[in-house]
């Protein structure tokens, strides 16, 4: 990442989860702002309007498996039918494509990141360290645990959802507001994960 560019990737993880999702979305249209979504692919097949609605409004998508799976301990046929069926539902959902996949946990063996580049995927995680969303935080604790971390040309992560799962993600928006305002007074902005990528190759 050259230096100067005051860029931060927003990235959501674990979702679609309805309404939650949703209010994330209504956020981001507020404050004109584009993310990355790592959807899950049980979830995608739960939620496709909100990935109709994520493709309409410029956002970017990712693949976080199937069924938020350890990638570590599947077998290679195991990692690719997480991926591939998760790219499918995609599709089915909202015509989109994507190159990027975020491993569950981070979870990046060798024989992992060697079946997702047969895959053709680029493997994307965070940099800074997650704000903990499952203990319920608050929105100004999760905002504050990421803002305190960051630097140009940092990934974020927050969570809408819950592993693929239905859960209770109602901070997440307003956390995501703050991060927002946070990241403008240190005069960053925000682009998507293939916008940040397209940076890092730029000469
Ligand atoms: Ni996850």
């Amino acid at each position: 990442m050259p230096a100067g560019r005051r860029v931060v990737a927003l990235t959501f993880d674990d979702g679609p989860n309805g309404r939650d999702t949703a209010a994330v979305l209504d956020v981001l249209a507020e404050e004109s702002v584009h993310a990355t979504f790592f959807v899950v692919g049980k979830a995608v097949e739960r939620d496709p309007e909100l990935l109709r609605r994520m493709v309409n409004e410029g956002h970017a998508l990712g693949n976080h498996t199937w069924s938020h799976a350890h990638l570590n301990i599947r077998t290679r046929e195991g990692i690719e039918r997480e991926v591939s069926r998760t790219e499918a539902a995609i599709e089915r959902a909202c015509g989109a494509q994507t190159k990027l996949v975020r491993p569950p946990f981070g979870a990046r063996s060798f024989g992992v990141l060697e079946a997702l580049r047969r895959l053709g995927l680029e493997c994307v995680l965070w940099s800074v360290p997650l704000a903990r969303e499952w203990d319920r935080p608050g929105a100004e604790t999760i905002a504050r645990r990421l803002l305190e971390r960051t630097v140009d040309g940092s990934i974020l992560a927050l969570h809408d959802g819950d592993r693929g799962e239905r859960a209770e993600r109602g901070a997440v928006a307003a956390a995501t507001r703050l991060v927002i305002d946070g990241l403008r007074a240190r005069g960053l902005r925000c682009v998507t994960v293939p916008e940040m990528l397209a940076f890092r190759e730029a000469p």
